[in-house]
C-alpha cells in the first residue's frame, strides 16, 4: 500500500487531498472541512492525484470525501476576485480524460462544483441519503465548470435544465432513476466501492463526448419565469443548459464559463452573495461566542392561537418536548387541534414520515395548568397583544419556572422591558419575535431588554438556530426592525392613496419591483387588526409620527379586516374570488379625499416605488443610527427573510446603494414635501 499526499505535507494545504494505492486501485480522499469546497488547494491536489494514479498505472481511482459530505460546492470566498489556478474546468477535464478511470463515491450533499466533479468521473455511486443539485442560481450564478453541459449529457436536457434553473436538489433514488448514478448503496461506502470494483462495467464514453437530444423547453421556461420572480440567473441557467443540444461540449462550456464569470460581477449575484455571508455573521454574533448556550429540551408555549401553534410546530420539528398552555380547556383543545393540523399537513405532503409525526405527537401536550411548565428550559408567550395580559402570563411563568430558564414574548410591537419589569431573574427575559406562519417563516427577531444577559441571548440564538430559523438581534423600539420599517412603508403608501394613487396601483407597482405582494394585499393576508390596535395605541400615546390617514381604520370598523375575517373582505373583496378590487373601497378612498381636499396628485409606478423605497430606506437608516440594528446587512436580512423583499435586490440598504443615494435622496425630498412634518429624516438624508 502506498500513501501519498497530493497536497503539501505541511502548511495550510497539508493533506487536503491524499492518495492511497492498494492492489492497483487508488483512493483519493478530499479532506477540506467543513464541507469540502473546491478551494484552490483541493484543485491543485486533484491535479496532482490524477498524475500520481496514472504514473502508478492504477486500474481505477475513487474520489471520496472525509467528514459529513462529498464536495458541497465551489469556494465562494474566491468569487470576489479572479479565480486562482488551476481553474476547475481544467481539473475536471483532466479527471475525465485520465487513462485511469475515476469513480465518485458520494454521501451528504453533492452540490454545484461537487456535482460537476462527480460528472467528470467515469462512474458515480452514492449513499442512499445523498442529495444532488446545482444551486448556483440561488447566488445569482450558473455553474462554471461544465455543469450545464455535462449534466444534460448524463440525464437528458429537460431534467438537467430544470435542475440548473430551479437550483433544487434531488435525492439519490431520483438521480439514479434519471441515469445520474451507477449504484445507490446503504451502509459502508468502502464495502460498496469494493463490490462495485469487482463487477466493474465497461468504461462508458466520456461524458463530454456524448450527444444530447433536443427537447421542447417551452413549458419549463414558463414555469421558471414565474418562479424566478425577477431573478435573472434561473433563465440564464436554462438557456445555457439548452446549448448542450446544439453545441459541442467545448463550445458550450466556453459560453457557460464566460457567463458564469460575468454573472459573478452582476448586481444580483453580489446582492445574493452578500446576504449569504451576512446570514452567517448575523445569526452568530461575535459578542455571544464566549457564552456557551444552555441546553433546551422542554419548551413551554403560552397561547395556542395562530402564532403559538406555529411556534409549537417548529419546536416539535426540532425535537423538543412541548407544553402548550391556554386560558381555558376549550382554547387548549383548539390550540392542540391547530398543532395537530400542521403535523397532519406535513405528513400528507410527504414532508415527514409516519414515525416522525408519531414522535411529534408524543412530545406534545396542551393544557391549562402552569405547573406543567415547571421544568421548561424556555417559555414563549404568544397571547393577545395586550400588555396586561402578557405581564400576567410572565408573572405566572416566573412563579413556576427556574430563575435560569428563559422567558420570551412574541410581541409584535410592545416593549419587553415593560412586560418583564419587576419580575425575578430579570436577565432571562427577552423578546423572540417570530413571523407568520411561524412553522415556515425563518426570521426571528431576538430582542434583548436593557438587562437581558449575553448568556440568555446566546441560548436564545442557539435555540432559534436549532429550529432552523434565522435569528437577528434587534434593539427595542416600536415594531423592532421589521415592523417599524413596515409602518413607514404603509404610511407612505397610505399618503399616496390619500393624495391620488389607487391602492390597487400601489400594490401593482410594488409587485413590479419584485415584492410577492403589495402593501394592501399583504394587509388583507395577515389581517388588519394587529396594526389597527397598534395605531390606536400610538395615537393614544401621542407617538404617531405626523399625518394620519384613517381609511384602514374605517375598513376595520366595517368588519373588513382581511381575507381571514368573517366578511372575507379588506382592501379587496375575497368573498367570491380572492383579491378582487372593490368599488366600495374605492368609494371610501374617494370620500376620504373629498373630506380632506386631497387626491389631485398622479403617481407613476416608478414614483410609487421610489417614494415607498425612500421612506423604507430612511427608516432603515434611522434604525441603524439609533443602534436598533447592529448592521445594514441585519436590516436587509430582516426584510428579505421576513417581508418578501426580493433577495436578488439584496434588501433595502443594498437596493439604495445600487440605485444611487442621490436618486433616493431626491425621492425622499419628494416624500417630505408631500407630507410636511410627517418624517424624521435620517442623517444620510439631511441636507
Ligand atoms: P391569536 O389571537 O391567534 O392567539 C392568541 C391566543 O392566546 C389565543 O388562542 C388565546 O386563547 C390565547 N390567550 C389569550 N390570553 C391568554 C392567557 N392569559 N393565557 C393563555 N392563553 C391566552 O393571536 P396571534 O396572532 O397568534 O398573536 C399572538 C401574539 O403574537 C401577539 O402578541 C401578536 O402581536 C404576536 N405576533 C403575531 C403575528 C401575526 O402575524 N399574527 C406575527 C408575530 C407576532
Amino acid at each position: 500500500m502506498t500513501t501519498r499526499s497530493a497536497t503539501p505535507d505541511s502548511g495550510p494545504d497539508a493533506k487536503v487531498v491524499s492518495v492511497v494505492i492498494e492492489n492497483g486501485h487508488a483512493l483519493v480522499t478530499i479532506d477540506n472541512p467543513p464541507v469540502n469546497p473546491l478551494s484552490v488547494s483541493v484543485r491543485r491536489g486533484l491535479m496532482e492525484a490524477v498524475k500520481l494514479v496514472n504514473e502508478a498505472g492504477c486500474k481505477t481511482a475513487a474520489i471520496v470525501c472525509a467528514g459529513r459530505t462529498f464536495v458541497a460546492g465551489g469556494d465562494i470566498s474566491e468569487f470576489a476576485g479572479p479565480p486562482p489556478l488551476p481553474h476547475l474546468p481544467d481539473v475536471l477535464d483532466t479527471i475525465e480524460a485520465s487513462a485511469t478511470p475515476f469513480i465518485a463515491v458520494m454521501h451528504g450533499t453533492v452540490l454545484g462544483g461537487g456535482l460537476e466533479l462527480a460528472l467528470s468521473c467515469a462512474w458515480r455511486i452514492a449513499d442512499d441519503k445523498t442529495k444532488f443539485g446545482l444551486p448556483e442560481v440561488n447566488l445569482g450564478l450558473i455553474p462554471g465548470a461544465g455543469g450545464t453541459q455535462r449534466l444534460p449529457r448524463v440525464i437528458g436536457l429537460e431534467r438537467a435544465a430544470r435542475m440548473a434553473a430551479n437550483g433544487k436538489p434531488v435525492n439519490a433514488a431520483t438521480f439514479k432513476e434519471f441515469g445520474g448514478l451507477d449504484l445507490v448503496f446503504s451502509g459502508d461506502p468502502m464495502q460498496a466501492l469494493a463490490s462495485f470494483r469487482e463487477t466493474l462495467p465497461a468504461r462508458p464514453t466520456n461524458t463530454s463526448l456524448r450527444t444530447v437530444e433536443d427537447a421542447d423547453l417551452t413549458a419549463l421556461k414558463a414555469e421558471i419565469t414565474k418562479s424566478a420572480k425577477g431573478s435573472n440567473a434561473p433563465m440564464i441557467a436554462l438557456e445555457t443548459t439548452a446549448l448542450a443540444a446544439r453545441l459541442s461540449f467545448a463550445d458550450g462550456s466556453k459560453i457557460e464559463r464566460q457567463t458564469h464569470l460575468d454573472l459573478r460581477q452582476s448586481a444580483q449575484s453580489r446582492a445574493l452573495r452578500r446576504l449569504f455571508f451576512a446570514n452567517r455573521a448575523v445569526t452568530r454574533p461575535d459578542r455571544l461566542k464566549a457564552f456557551e448556550p444552555a441546553a433546551i429540551k422542554h419548551v413551554a408555549i403560552v397561547g395556542g392561537g395562530l402564532m403559538g401553534a406555529g411556534i409549537a410546530a417548529a419546536s416539535l420539528a426540532a425535537g423538543h418536548r412541548i407544553t402548550l398552555l391556554e386560558r381555558d380547556t376549550a382554547s387548549a383543545e383548539a390550540g392542540h387541534a391547530r398543532v395537530e393540523a400542521i403535523i397532519a399537513k406535513d405528513l400528507a405532503s410527504g414532508r415527514i414520515a409516519e414515525a416522525q409525526a408519531a414522535a411529534r405527537r408524543a412530545a406534545f401536550f396542551a393544557g391549562t395548568d402552569y405547573t406543567a411548565a415547571g421544568d421548561a428550559d424556555i417559555a414563549i408567550e404568544a397571547v393577545f397583544e395586550d400588555p396586561d395580559v402578557k405581564r400576567a402570563v410572565f408573572k405566572q411563568l416566573s412563579d413556576v419556572m427556574s430563575e435560569t430558564a428563559l422567558i420570551a414574548t412574541n410581541t409584535s410591537y410592545l416593549d419587553p422591558n415593560l412586560i418583564s419589569q419587576g419580575m425575578p431573574g430579570p436577565g432571562r427575559f427577552l423578546g423572540l419575535h417570530f413571523f407568520s406562519p411561524a412553522n415556515i417563516m425563518k426570521l426571528v427577531e431576538v430582542v434583548g431588554t436593557s438587562v437581558t444577559t449575553d448568556q440568555t441571548m446566546s441560548t436564545a440564538f442557539a435555540f432559534a438556530r436549532g429550529l432552523g430559523k434565522i435569528p437577528v438581534e434587534t434593539g427595542v423600539c416600536d415594531g423592532f426592525i421589521g415592523n417599524r420599517i413596515l409602518s413607514a412603508y404603509r404610511r407612505q403608501a397610505d399618503y399616496m392613496v390619500a393624495d391620488g394613487a389607487s391602492p390597487y396601483d400601489v400594490d401593482k407597482a410594488m409587485r413590479g419591483l419584485g415584492m410577492p405582494m403589495g402593501p394592501y394585499e399583504l394587509q388583507d393576508l395577515t389581517g388588519l387588526q394587529i396594526s389597527w390596535a397598534n395605531r390606536k395605541r400610538q395615537l393614544a400615546a401621542g407617538t404617531w409620527p405626523g399625518r394620519y390617514v384613517d381609511i384602514a381604520d374605517k375598513l376595520c370598523e366595517l368588519g373588513r379586516q382581511g381575507r381571514g375575517s368573517p366578511a372575507r373582505k379588506g382592501w379587496y373583496d375575497h368573498s367570491e374570488t380572492a383579491g378582487q378590487p372593490d368599488p366600495e373601497v374605492e368609494a371610501m378612498v374617494a370620500a376620504y379625499r373629498s373630506e380632506h381636499g386631497t387626491g389631485q396628485q398622479a403617481f407613476t409606478a416608478e414614483e410609487i416605488v421610489m417614494r415607498i423605497m425612500a421612506a423604507i430606506v430612511n427608516e432603515a437608516n434611522l434604525i441603524l443610527e439609533e443602534g436598533i440594528a447592529t448592521s445594514d446587512t441585519a436590516i436587509d436580512i430582516v426584510w428579505t427573510e421576513g417581508y418578501g423583499f426580493p433577495k436578488h435586490l439584496g434588501g433595502p440598504m443594498f437596493w439604495a446603494e445600487e440605485t444611487g443615494m442621490e436618486r433616493v435622496r431626491e425621492a425622499f425630498a419628494a416624500v417630505e414635501a408631500q407630507s410636511p412634518g410627517s418624517w424624521k429624516a435620517a442623517g444620510v438624508f439631511k441636507s
